[in-house]
């Protein structure tokens, strides 16, 4: 099958598309035909080891997972005999640890996999797991409810377009923080009032929430505090300049009334489930910046890297 493969750590062009060996799915696994995929900040990272801790988990001299990519929609080609769930066919979409910039990948039946939704195509279908995951555990301690009112700064990243939509569904006030170019797509995800950052600063204008979002890594619980009630949350998607993030959210465990979190992905079959649900009533749509074919992952990964993206950036894979 065709993939795409990298043997050492570095920038876009150390991806490359190669013939490699059709993956045999075991027992409780299912052989997928990939139909799309994304490029995220995660397999930048990842590819590019940065930060360099990323090495501890993903090989230390070089790569040990030759094939990058998390998420997917696609096609079960075949079926392990242990597998209940799904049969070939059937039409399905999640995320993966790696693999899915491919034409086939094997994930097994417990893994975060689930039927695609209804009248979802498989390029919107591969955008929804992995900003709407990193949000959702963003979101799961600020205890988001009606009556409660939220900030999410870069609401239209991948996490922030997520980040608005699942609070919205949760039934809080949003108050949702982007560029000019992108006030009508945030508006349009259901976001009670949106700030252009370019005309105003929130920090700036006396009102104050319960809970704020930085959904792409931008802001500081410093220049946040005084927007926070007491009592507020501030969550961070980042570690921060120094890793003070996750020192932040140790010392705010204990001193003064206002908290940090550091919002860390754990990808699990229940919120691709969550997910599927929020889709089939209409209530969460993944936003789509470009997409492009998988032969083109060079130019679609340096654009993921301008760090500009709209949402999601999607692959499409063809046999
Ligand atoms: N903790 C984890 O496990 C984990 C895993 C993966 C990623 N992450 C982190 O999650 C964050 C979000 O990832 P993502 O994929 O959602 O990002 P993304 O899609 O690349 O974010 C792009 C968006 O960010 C906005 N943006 C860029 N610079 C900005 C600035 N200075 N101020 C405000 N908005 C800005 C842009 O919107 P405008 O045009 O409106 O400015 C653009 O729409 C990143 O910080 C990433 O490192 C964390």
């Amino acid at each position: 099958m065709r993939a795409v493969v990298y043997d050492t750590y570095g920038p876009p062009d150390v991806l490359r598309l190669e013939e490699v060996e059709k993956p045999v799915p075991g027992d409780d696994e299912v052989l997928i035909k990939v139909h799309a995929t994304t490029v995220n900040r995660t397999d930048c990272g990842v590819r590019s080891a940065s930060p360099f801790i990323v090495r501890f988990f993903t090989g230390l001299r070089r790569p040990k997972q030759r094939i990058l990519g998390m998420e997917l929609a696609g096609e079960v080609e075949a079926v392990g005999t242990a597998v209940a769930e799904f049969e070939v066919g059937d039409e399905v979409f999640g995320v993966n640890g790696h693999g899915a910039h491919a034409e086939l990948v094997c994930m097994r039946e417990s893994d975060p996999l689930a039927h695609k939704p209804a009248g979802m195509t498989f390029e919107q279908a591969a955008a929804v797991c992995d900003g709407a995951s990193l949000a959702l555990a963003c979101l799961r301690d600020t205890d988001l409810r009606q009556g409660r009112s939220i900030l999410i700064y870069g609401a239209s990243g991948s996490v922030g377009t997520a980040g608005v939509q699942l609070a919205k569904h949760f039934g809080a006030d949003v108050t949702a923080v982007c560029n000019t170019k992108n006030l009508e797509l945030v508006d349009s995800l259901g976001a009670d009032r949106v700030i252009d950052y370019t005309r105003e600063d929130f920090t700036k204008n006396g009102e104050r929430y319960d809970v704020i979002f930085d959904a792409v890594g931008k802001h500081s619980f410093r220049r946040c505090r005084r927007s926070l009630k007491p009592g507020g949350i501030y969550v961070e998607t980042d570690l921060g300049f120094m890793w003070h993030v996750p020192v932040l959210a140790l010392v705010t465990r204990r001193l003064g009334d206002k908290r940090v979190i550091l919002g860390i992905t754990n990808y699990t079959k229940k919120d691709v489930l969550f997910l599927k649900d929020l889709i089939e009533a209409g209530r969460y749509r993944a936003v789509i910046d470009r997409t492009y074919p998988l032969e083109e992952v060079v130019e679609a990964t340096r654009y993921v890297e301008i760090e500009q993206k709209t949402g999601n950036v999607v692959l499409t894979v063809s046999r």
